[in-house]
Order: C-alpha cells, then sequence, then structure tokens
C-alpha cells in the first residue's frame, strides 16, 4: 500500500486566538484541492474556535499532549474525552521540548499513546536524539529505545492509527536541518526496527515525518528520500504562505 505524504503543523504555544481563527480560514482555503493528509497540532485553548472553521475540510484537528488517564482530579491536565468533545483527532505525544522542557519519560509517553489509541484517537509519536547522542554515534539507538518503549503494549492492528515524527532535537528550531541524505538513513533505520517490533506489512504501511526546520527551501529535497513520508513543520506552520508550499510536493 502507497503511504501517503502527511504534512502537519506544530503550531506549539503560538497564536492569539484571532490569529489561530484566521491561520485556520487561510489553510482551508489554500489545502481545499490538495489531494495529501494534513493535520494541524493546536493549542488547547483555541482547540474548539479552530474545531469550527475547519470542520468539512481535509485537515485533521491535533492537540499537542494530552492526559495518560482519564477524567478525574487532575489539575491542569486535558484528556482524550475534551479533546474528543471538540473535535480532535489526532494528538502530537513526546515532543521532544515535553520530554526535555517538561522532563516526560517514556514510560508516562507510553501511557498516552496507549490512551488515545484504546479511546479512537490517532497520535503522532515524536522520537529523535540529542547533539550528544548523534556526536557520539548514537542517533539510532535512541530512536530505537525510544521506539520500542513508547509503542510497548500497542498492537499490530494499532499502529495503522499511529505516525511516527522523526524529529532530531538539533534540527528544532535552530535553521539546521538533516541533510536529506541523514535523516533518509534514520527513517529507513526506523521503519526496519518497526518491521521487527511488528512485521514488513506495518514497517510499510506506518507514516514517518521528518521535522526540525523543514521549510518550502528544504522539503522537496526531504519528500523525495523513499522513507520520508512527510512532515511536522513548527515554525513554518504558522503562516498560511509558508505552510502551503511544502503541501505542494
Ligand atoms: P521547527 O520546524 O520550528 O524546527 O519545529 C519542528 C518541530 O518541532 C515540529 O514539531
Amino acid at each position: 500500500m502507497a503511504r501517503t505524504h502527511y504534512i502537519a503543523g506544530n503550531w506549539k504555544m503560538n497564536t492569539s486566538r484571532a490569529e489561530a481563527v484566521k491561520l485556520a480560514q487561510d489553510l482551508v482555503a489554500v489545502l481545499k484541492d490538495k489531494k495529501g493528509k494534513y493535520m494541524i497540532g493546536v493549542p488547547f485553548v483555541y482547540l474548539d474556535a479552530v474545531s469550527q472553521v475547519i470542520k468539512g475540510s481535509n485537515i485533521i484537528l491535533g492537540a499537542q499532549d494530552v492526559a495518560a488517564t482519564a477524567n478525574g482530579a487532575h489539575t491542569g491536565e486535558v484528556s482524550t474525552e475534551m479533546l474528543k468533545d471538540v473535535g480532535v483527532q489526532t494528538v502530537i505525544i513526546g515532543h521532544s521540548e515535553r520530554r526535555h522542557e517538561i522532563g516526560e519519560s517514556d514510560e508516562l509517553i507510553n501511557k498516552k499513546v496507549r490512551r488515545c489509541l484504546s479511546e479512537g484517537l490517532d497520535v503522532v509519536l515524536c522520537i529523535g536524539e540529542l547533539l550528544a547522542d548523534r556526536e557520539a554515534g548514537n542517533a539510532e539507538t535512541v530512536c530505537a529505545f525510544q521506539l520500542s518503549a513508547d509503542l510497548a503494549g500497542v498492537s499490530a492492528e494499532q499502529m495503522a492509527h499511529v505516525t511516527i515524527a522523526y524529529e532530531p532535537v538539533w534540527a528544532i528550531g535552530t535553521g539546521k536541518t538533516a541533510t536529506p541524505e541523514d535523516a533518509e538513513a534514520i527513517h529507513k533505520f526506523c521503519r526496519e526496527y518497526i518491521a521487527k517490533l511488528y512485521n514488513q506489512k506495518v514497517a510499510d504501511e506506518t507514516i514517518i515525518q521528518y521535522g526540525g526546520s523543514m521549510k518550502a527551501s528544504n522539503a522537496k529535497d526531504l519528500l523525495a528520500q523513499p522513507d520520508i513520508d512527510g512532515g511536522l513543520i513548527g515554525g513554518a506552520s504558522l503562516k498560511a504562505d509558508t505552510f502551503a508550499p511544502i503541501c505542494e510536493f
């Protein structure tokens, strides 16, 4: 089965309510005739407003995080129930900014992944090595560890609802992009590793996005690689005219 190009914007902690609504309106207009798969990861407080704007469009509504538990006494958390209630279909989990700024563990990330899948939400699972890992020659080891730990207990059937985003931490927001060859090497490694964890069919069907300073000027070469199936875009996703060109390739 051919994998569809899947381009996602991670808005991170950006925009006002008015800016979020405007950006969503602009994206609905520019993406309406495009044939790929598109998602926007919107701040929690603007999900409901953006949901109204993109309803019926070809854009998937994503959240940037989720609680690992059901509704209850968990101050400050946002549950799968709440996300579904406002129309969220997919959740970005394990972003490096949550791993490294907030201190999320692979154990917690795994709980969030399993919670979403059991509640009918899709997942974009982010993995990727730090610069020190890469310099020590450990990029593959780190990605393999994160894949096996974060996907523990996830079945082959559930993998149809999981997208992997390979985001080398040193490339995020830095303007430094992995070369298409370096990125492809890790993507290929991850696909082979998924085949070991599951089977070849799951590996062949899993979409693996690249993230880290992706923009229109480098997206074409990255997306031309056989194992790079899309992008998770931060900075360049905050304007329709920088995001839409990435969706052309
Ligand atoms: P940038 O595109 O700003 O480097 O961010 C990438 C990212 O972290 C997407 O999740």
